[in-house]
């Protein structure tokens, strides 16, 4: 059986072979027997939060499988690591809110890097992802990684110091449901002069199109760049909508249970053949690390709005949703 130490080293080696990555993952994923875990009913329920979803146990762990989504994440925090350990001193404060039940995304930095080099705070809101996280760790005996492993909500985490990377994954396509935004607008707070963020920026467009024109991907098959191309030769951009990096997390406060004006779009420009508004996520990880449309689940497109004859031709306004049911949403002006 190979040695999982060389895996990560080749699966952080491997750039543009998507093939090669979900092989080394999958090898990876069956070392560290992640899918012989037996869930509980309970462990398939999600987590009511003041600001989104905490999700299941059971979903989290599926998270995996999102090979790219996992392989550009790792990928990216190794490569922000090295960045640092060139600038700072020893070791790097790294805070990972949201590890789910494998601490996924630092996996690498355990195997690749010393415990001298870094220093791990990790948090998990959903019980037994926390505990099953906790039980990975000391299986693989690298509980010296870690500096605390904490059962609490990320959203309103109060830590007494600052950490030079922020990690958080809580996110999913056109950032509905889950808590990404309330969770970066509070942990920024924490983040060290020339620290990062990852991902380093969540970037929401919104383009025209219509259902009759799309093509999608047969279910669960990722990284489709031949229907990227074929979409965008129909779709007409609108507009940015939402560019979620640092400066945005320093300057936009957001507050629980109000909603944050994002954009007026005017509708006059869009085609007449263009029925449909359509979100488009791309999540950058870490310089260009990135995942495009299709890549992954959290970066799949998602349809959000359909034209009446009544609205064709009007302003729309554009907010965030920050509350238990976070989205972006649409509302005609009259
Ligand atoms: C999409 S999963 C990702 C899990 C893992 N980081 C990965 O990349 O595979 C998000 C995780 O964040 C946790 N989470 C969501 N909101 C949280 C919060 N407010 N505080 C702490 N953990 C949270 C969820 O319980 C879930 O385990």
């Amino acid at each position: 059986m190979a040695d999982i130490k060389n895996l990560f080293e080749e699966l952080l080696s491997v750039t543009n072979d998507n093939t090669k990555v979900i092989d080394l993952l999958k090898e990876i994923e069956a070392i560290l027997s992640i899918k012989s875990i037996d869930y509980s009913d309970e462990s398939a329920t999600d987590i009511n939060l003041s600001q989104g979803i905490a999700i299941s146990s059971k979903l989290a762990a599926q998270c995996f499988t999102d090979y790219l989504r996992t392989h550009r994440f790792m990928l990216g925090t190794y490569l922000c690591t090295q960045k640092l350990l060139n600038q700072k001193t020893k070791p790097i404060r790294i805070l990972y809110a949201g590890t789910g039940p494998y601490a996924t995304i630092v996996l690498p930095l355990l195997y690749l890097l010393s415990k001298e080099e870094i220093s791990i705070t990790a948090i998990e809101i959903n019980h037994d992802s926390y505990a099953a996280a906790k039980h990975l760790i000391r299986k693989l005996k690298k509980e010296e990684y870690f500096d605390s492993f904490l059962l609490t909500d990320a959203i309103t985490y109060n830590p007494n110091k600052e950490f030079d990377i922020i990690i958080s994954e809580t996110m999913d396509k056109a950032l509905t449901r889950e808590p990404q935004l309330a969770i970066f607008s509070n942990l920024i707070n924490y983040l060290s002069a020339n620290g990062n963020l990852i991902p380093e920026c969540i970037k929401v467009d919104i383009v025209a199109s219509s259902v009759y024109l799309e093509k999608d991907a047969p279910h669960f098959c990722f990284d489709d760049p031949e229907i990227r191309l074929i979409n965008q030769k129909h779709r007409q951009f609108i507009d940015n909508i939402i560019y979620a990096d640092q400066h945005f997390f320093e300057t936009r406060k957001l507050t629980p249970n109000q909603n944050e004006f994002l954009k007026t779009i005017n509708t006059n420009q869009i085609k007449e053949n263009l029925n449909e508004l359509i979100f488009i996520t791309e999540v950058i990880v870490f310089n260009d690390i990135v995942l495009l449309e299709g890549d992954s689940e959290i970066t799949k497109k998602y349809i959000c709005y359909s034209f009446t004859e009544m609205d064709k031709g009007k302003n729309l306004d554009l907010y965030y949703l920050n509350n238990e049911s976070p989205r972006i949403t649409i509302t005609p002006k009259n």
